[in-house]
């Protein structure tokens, strides 16, 4: 439910009213994500088993006249840029990427976006691997999808913005974290089949809360670092694939035994790079069983296990993450680790409710008398998927 008094859904409403001079026929909100587990097995066509948060992008839009959109970003020292709506717009390496990303992918697919005016502020910190930028990507997807009256469903918004990443922008993601922002559900996680992209949500437990510490470490996603991994993956299933009958189409057909049974034929960087993914579609599902269970300590030990193998065998993780985890867990977290891409960002902690800010205090400390710099920590609740609000007539 969109909540009118929330501080940022205000500043953007204002915002647009003093410089449109008039009320936006729209409010949107877009949830960022964290994943509990599933880390690299979207692109992989495997399981994943992420939350929506209670952090958003805010977007206050209205139709405009002409044949383009005037956007203004609170966040990025109040910018505003103008680009068109009625053919592709040039790149220009900056925020508004992700908007001229978006046109160029309607358009592609035969949608009209209309002219806007829009004012857009996030509550998402931008960079830390809780998906700010696909929040932004859904929040204005979906203004155009009511402006347009178009009747997009989560999953196609979803994909229309993962192409604008992927081709426009040039950042090779896989659809996780498009999707957990569109499809997110409050109280609960969602686990999801990356191959049939079928979804089930899974009730939170009250007496589990999640902690998301940002290390400040903050790495580009576009680094070449991960399409170095998603390339290592493909060239992993092509080995396998010359004697693995049938033929796999990527590491989600293979299990276990059938990679010991053809160790040899991986290098073994290659091994250890699709130990980790086969080994982490097993433990989502297993995590999710037990999710169901309220087997809480057990879904925590999956979750830090599923740090290790991206630690050890997917090499992601930096050191200033795997201090953050071992913190959560000697602070008394279920388990934690590290979320998004890796190379920096932040940290998930399982941890028991009513323990929840004791906890965060006691990583914060240790983890700034370790490094001398101090993490931010968040709260974060399971929220709905994008949704927006008509505030006019007009829609
Ligand atoms: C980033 C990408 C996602 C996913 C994760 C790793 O967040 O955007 O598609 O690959 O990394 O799980």
């Amino acid at each position: 439910m969109i909540d009118l008094k929330n501080p940022t859904a205000d500043r953007v409403l204002r915002a647009y009213r003093s410089r449109f001079l008039g009320e936006p026929d729209l409010l949107i909100r877009a949830p960022g994500r964290v994943n509990l587990i599933g880390g690299h097995t979207d692109y992989n066509e495997g399981f994943v088993l992420p939350m929506a948060v209670d952090r958003a992008v805010w977007l206050a839009a209205g139709a405009a006249a002409g044949n383009s959109a005037t956007i203004r970003a609170l966040d990025m020292r109040n910018d505003e840029v103008i680009l068109p709506v009625d053919h592709v717009p040039h790149s220009t390496g900056d925020w508004s990427d992700y908007q001229r990303g978006l046109v160029w992918s309607l358009l592609e697919e035969g949608l009209r976006p209309a002219a806007i005016q829009a004012v857009f502020a996030s509550e998402v910190p931008v960079g830390a691997g809780m998906s700010s930028s696909a929040a932004v990507e859904l929040a204005f997807i979906h203004a155009w999808n009511l402006l347009g009256n178009w009747h997009l469903g989560p999953r196609r918004m979803a994909h229309l913005a993962r192409r604008a990443e992927n081709e426009y922008v040039g950042v090779h993601c896989g659809l996780l974290d498009q999707l957990a922002s569109a499809c997110g559900r409050a109280g609960h996680a969602m686990l999801i089949d990356m191959r049939s992209l079928d979804l089930h949500p899974i009730p939170l437990p009250k007496e589990a809360a999640v902690l998301v510490f940002d290390s400040g470490i903050h790495r580009a996603l576009s680094s070449a670092d991960y399409n170095v991994r998603r390339a290592e993956c493909e060239e992993a299933v092509a080995r396998l694939a010359e004697v693995v009958e049938p033929p796999p189409r990527t590491l989600r057909d293979i299990k276990p035994s059938l990679l010991q049974a053809h160790r040899a034929r991986l290098p073994e960087k290659l091994y250890r790079r699709a130990l980790h993914v086969v080994e982490e579609n097993r433990r989502v599902l297993l995590a999710a069983a037990a999710l169901h269970q309220h087997n809480l300590r057990r879904v925590g030990a999956l979750i830090s296990r599923s740090h290790r193998s991206l630690r050890d065998n997917f090499e992601v993780s930096v050191p200033q993450l795997d201090r953050l985890v071992a913190e959560a867990e000697r602070g008394g977290a279920y388990g934690a680790r590290l979320i998004g891409a890796g190379f920096g960002g932040c940290v998930l902690a399982l941890v028991p409710a009513a323990q929840a800010e004791a906890i965060a205090a006691r990583v914060v400390e240790r983890y700034a008398a370790a490094t001398g710099s101090e993490p931010s920590a968040y709260l974060v609740r399971a929220a709905d998927g994008v949704e927006g609000l008509p505030l006019s007539q007009h829609t």
